[in-house]
C-alpha cells in the first residue's frame, strides 16, 4: 500500500512539473507549482516514514483531526474577516485598490466569500460534524486517514481557490468562481467526506441516526448534486484555466441561482442547523424541545429549499411563471425554517437563567434571533414588489451579513467555545469575561453593519425610482453612490468590531489549548513554603 502512495505521489509531481512548463496561463502555471510542492513534500514524508512500523490502531474517537479543523476554522476566519473589512473600506475609499490588478474589488470580493463561506464556514462544518457523528453514533470515524486526506484536501482547495482569484483565474459564477480543475479536485474531496461520514453513520453502534446528522447529510449530498451540476464546464485547453460553461443564456443563470440558493439552504443553514441541533443542547444541559418538529421541519426544509433559486433572477428573462413560483416557494420557506429557530429557543425551557451567566449560550441564542431574523427578511425580499425595491441595492448585502455573522458566525464561534476545552483536554476555557467581550463586539458589529445597510439599501433604491414631474430620473448613479459613503463607514466599523472580537476569541482559544488557564489556577492555588 505505500508503494502505491509513493508511486501516484511521484507521478503526480512529475505530472505538476509538466503543466507548470506547459502552463497557458499564470493562474494555471502557479496552481501546478502549488500542487507539485504538495505533492512532493507528500512524497519526501512518505520516504522517510517507508517501512516504519505502523501504530496501533487506536480504538477511541478520532479527535486529531477535530482539532486541526478547529484551528483552520479560527484561523480562516480572522482572515476572512480581514479581507472583508479590506475590501468594505475599498468602497469607501477606492485609493485603497492600489491600482494593481491582485488588489482590485472585483479580484479581492470573491476572495472574501470563499474565504468566510467555504473556508471558515466549511472547515466549521468538516469539524464539527466529525466530532459529533462520532458522539451521535459511538463509534470512531469510518475509513482510518481518510478524514485527515478530506482535511487536507480541502485545505489544498481553499489554497487553489483564493491564489486563482488573486491571479484573475475565475470562471464567473458567484459562489462557484474556482476553475474546472480545482472543481475536480474538490468533487474527489467531497466524495471522500461523504464516505467517512455515512461509513461512520454505517457502522454506528446507536441504532438511533440523531437529527443532527439528517442535516449534516442533507447538506453533503446536496452540496454534492450542486456543485456538479452548476460547473459542468468544458476546458479550452488542459493546460490552461479558461473552460466554457455548457450551460447559457437564461438557463446558465438558473442553474447558477438553483446552485447559488441552495448554497445559502445546505451549507449556511442546512449544515449550520446540524451544528445547532448538537451543542444548543449540549450547552443548555436540556433535551432538544420537540424531536417530532425537528423531523416536520428537515424534511420541509429541504423539500422547499430547492425551488426558491429563481427568485435571485426576478424582473429578468427568466418566464414569469418561474419567478412566481421562486416567490411562492420562498414565502413557505418561512415556517420550516421558523421550525428551526423555534426548536432551537425552546431547547432553553426551564434554562433561561442560564443566559445570565453563560455567554456561550447567549453566543448561540442570539445567533437563532438572527437566523429568525433573516429567514422572516429572506421571503419579504422574495416578494417581487418588496425585490423591484431591494434587488442590486446595499439591502441585499445587508441581509446576507445578518445571516452570515449573526447566525453562522455565532453559532461557529459558540461550537470553537465548546470544543476546545473538550477537545485539548482542558476543565475550562482560559476567560469567560474574554467570551463575554466577544459575544458584545460581535453583537455590535452586526447591528452597525446591518442597520447602516438597510437605510444605505432602501436610501439607494428609493433614489433611483425617483421621477421628476416631466418623468426624467432625479439621481446619477453616481449621487446615489455619494450618499451612501457614511453608511459605508459604519459597516466598516461594524466589520472591525467584529474582527476584534474574533481576534479575542483566537487568543483565548489559544490560550486554553496550551493550558493557561490551568497554570493560572494552580498559580492562584499555590501554597508557599514556610
Ligand atoms: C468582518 C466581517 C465582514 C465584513 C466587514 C464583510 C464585508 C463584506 C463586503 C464589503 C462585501 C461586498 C459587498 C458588496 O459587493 O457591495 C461582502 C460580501 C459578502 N460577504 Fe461579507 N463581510 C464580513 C463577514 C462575512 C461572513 C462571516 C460571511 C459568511 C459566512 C460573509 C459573506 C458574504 C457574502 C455571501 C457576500 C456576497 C454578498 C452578495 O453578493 O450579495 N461575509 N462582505
Ligand atoms: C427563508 C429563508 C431565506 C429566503 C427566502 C431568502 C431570500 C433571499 C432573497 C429574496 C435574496 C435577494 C435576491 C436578490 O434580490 O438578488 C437573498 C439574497 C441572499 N441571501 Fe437570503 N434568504 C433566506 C435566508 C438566508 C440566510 C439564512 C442566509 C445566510 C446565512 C442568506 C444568504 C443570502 C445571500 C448570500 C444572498 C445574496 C446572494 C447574491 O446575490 O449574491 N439568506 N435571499
Amino acid at each position: 500500500m505505500d508503494i502505491l502512495k509513493l508511486i501516484v505521489l511521484a507521478f503526480i509531481t512529475v505530472l505538476a512539473a509538466m503543466a507548470a512548463n506547459f502552463g497557458l496561463d499564470w493562474a494555471y502555471s502557479v496552481h501546478a507549482i502549488i500542487i507539485m510542492a504538495f505533492s512532493f513534500f507528500l512524497f519526501v514524508r512518505g520516504l522517510q516514514h517507508f517501512g516504519s512500523p505502523k501504530p496501533a490502531i487506536e480504538t477511541g474517537y478520532m479527535d486529531d483531526v477535530v482539532r486541526a479543523g478547529v484551528i483552520a476554522t479560527a484561523f480562516w476566519g480572522v482572515v476572512g474577516f480581514l479581507v472583508g473589512v479590506f475590501i468594505a473600506f475599498q468602497l469607501a475609499f477606492p485609493v485603497l485598490n492600489f491600482d494593481l490588478p491582485f488588489t482590485t474589488f472585483g479580484r479581492v470580493r470573491p476572495l472574501h466569500t470563499s474565504a468566510v463561506i467555504f473556508a471558515f464556514g466549511g472547515n466549521a462544518l468538516i469539524a464539527t460534524s466529525f466530532y459529533i457523528v462520532q458522539r451521535t453514533s459511538a463509534a470512531r470515524l469510518w475509513g482510518g486517514n481518510l478524514s485527515w486526506f478530506v482535511f487536507w484536501g480541502y485545505q489544498l482547495f481553499i489554497v487553489l481557490a483564493a491564489t486563482g482569484y488573486l491571479l484573475g483565474s475565475t470562471q464567473s459564477k458567484e459562489y462557484a468562481e474556482p476553475e474546472w480543475y480545482v472543481d475536480i479536485w474538490l468533487t474527489i474531496v467531497w466524495v471522500a467526506y461523504l464516505a467517512v461520514f455515512l461509513g461512520t453513520i454505517i457502522k454506528r453502534k446507536e441504532p438511533h441516526i440523531y437529527v443532527a446528522n439528517w442535516f449534516f447529510l442533507s447538506f453533503i449530498v446536496t452540496i454534492a448534486m450542486l456543485h456538479l451540476v452548476n460547473n459542468l464546464a468544458i476546458p479550452v485547453s488542459i493546460y490552461g484555466s479558461k473552460s466554457v460553461q455548457l450551460f447559457s443564456g437564461v438557463q446558465d443563470a438558473l442553474t447558477q441561482w438553483w446552485y447559488g440558493h441552495n448554497a445559502v439552504g445546505f451549507f449556511l443553514t442546512s449544515g449550520f442547523l446540524g451544528m445547532m441541533y448538537y451543542f444548543v443542547p449540549k450547552q443548555a444541559n436540556r433535551p432538544v424541545y420537540s424531536y417530532k418538529l425537528s423531523i416536520i421541519h428537515f424534511w420541509s426544509l429541504i423539500f422547499l429549499y430547492i425551488w426558491a433559486g429563481p427568485h435571485h433572477l426576478h424582473y429578468t428573462a427568466l418566464p414569469d411563471w418561474a419567478q412566481t413560483l421562486g416567490m411562492t416557494f420562498s414565502i413557505m420557506l418561512w415556517m420550516p425554517s421558523w421550525g428551526g429557530m423555534i426548536n432551537g429557543l425552546m431547547t432553553l425551557n426551564g434554562a433561561w437563567d442560564k443566559l445570565r451567566t453563560d455567554p456561550i449560550l447567549r453566543m448561540m441564542v442570539i445567533s437563532l434571533a438572527f437566523y429568525g431574523m433573516s429567514t422572516f427578511e429572506g421571503p419579504m425580499m422574495s416578494i417581487k414588489v418588496v425585490n423591484s425595491l431591494s434587488h442590486y441595492t446595499e439591502w441585499t448585502i445587508g441581509h446576507v451579513h445578518s445571516g452570515a455573522l449573526g447566525w453562522n458566525g455565532m453559532i461557529t464561534f459558540g461550537a470553537l467555545y465548546y470544543l476546545t476545552p473538550r477537545l485539548w483536554g482542558r476543565e475550562k476555557l482560559y476567560s469567560m469575561s474574554m467570551v463575554n467581550w466577544h459575544f458584545w463586539l460581535a453583537t455590535i458589529g452586526i447591528v452597525f453593519y446591518a442597520s447602516s445597510l438597510w437605510v444605505a439599501g432602501i436610501m439607494e433604491g428609493l433614489m433611483w425610482r425617483e421621477v421628476d414631474p416631466q418623468g426624467f430620473l432625479v439621481n446619477s448613479f453616481a449621487d446615489t453612490v455619494a450618499a451612501k459613503f457614511p453608511m459605508y463607514i459604519v459597516r466598516g466599523t461594524g466589520g472591525l468590531l467584529y474582527l476584534a472580537g474574533a481576534i479575542i476569541m483566537c487568543v483565548n482559544l489559544w490560550l486554553t489549548a496550551t493550558g493557561a488557564g490551568e497554570r493560572k489556577s494552580n498559580a492562584a492555588h499555590a501554597v508557599p513554603a514556610e
